[in-house]
């Protein structure tokens, strides 16, 4: 693990780890984390998030067998072709496989938010569950992904809870006044950290009206 902690480093270094070692992580490390990472803005510092850090192997196996039944029927249809090697092919591949390793990761950490309508939908709209409250969460979990790379754990950030959330929440005990936001998978990583692959930001800034470019 390469200890360079500057942060503009640690966001460039931050790629997804999805092939943990089962070794324990501290409950100690995790709290150092969470605490860091719940410095997150939030609305009106409500912090309307809570964590469930999952280490019993039963709902590990549930979860991760749920994640596969709902991950395969969605993306193998994008990775028919063996030798394709895109980088999105390669992408989907390793998504893919996290499925059947989530049994035996060390730790699996929901990351779930007050269920809260938008200002955006009026009150006569408001139908069924609110959703959680997204906005003032996922500060909170990029900073958890942040905070885990730089104390050299991995993670990666997925969402396909969302597809068994019913399942998921009776089973955790979740109360319905909360939605589970965001799963991390989250252990010491069997790879090495690396840089992203992402556009640089020029071709996706705009200056003063939408789709002009800035000059540099
Ligand atoms: C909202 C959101 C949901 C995601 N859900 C999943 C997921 O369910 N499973 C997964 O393996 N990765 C998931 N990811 C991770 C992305 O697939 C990953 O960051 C992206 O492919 C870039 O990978 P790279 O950093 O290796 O280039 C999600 C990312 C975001 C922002």
């Amino acid at each position: 693990m390469s200890d360079n902690l500057n942060v503009f480093h640690i966001m460039k270094t931050a790629r997804p780890m999805r092939r943990l070692k089962s070794d324990p992580v501290p409950q100690a490390l995790l709290e150092e984390i969470l605490d860091a990472a719940s410095c997150a803005p939030n609305s009106l510092n409500t912090q309307p998030y809570r964590f469930l850090v999952v280490r019993d192997h039963a709902s590990k196996a549930f979860f991760g067998e749920r994640y596969d039944a709902a991950m395969q029927p969605r993306f193998s249809p994008m990775v028919t072709d063996p030798n394709d090697r895109s980088p999105t092919a390669r992408n989907v591949r390793t998504a893919l496989a996290l499925g059947k390793r989530l049994k035996d990761v060390p730790v699996l950490l929901f990351i779930c938010g007050k269920r809260d309508w938008p200002m955006g939908v009026p009150a006569a709209k408001r139908r069924g569950l609110a959703p959680p409250s997204y906005g003032s969460v996922f500060p909170c979990v990029q900073n958890i992904l942040l905070g885990c790379r730089a104390k050299g754990l991995g993670a990666s950030l997925t969402t396909m809870h969302q597809v068994f959330e019913a399942e998921l929440c009776e089973k955790l005990q979740i109360p319905d006044t909360y939605g589970i936001v965001a799963v991390l998978p989250i252990g010491y990583p069997e790879g090495n950290f690396g840089p992203v692959t992402r556009k640089p930001s020029t071709d996706l800034t705009y200056l003063d009206l939408w789709g002009i470019a800035p000059e540099s």
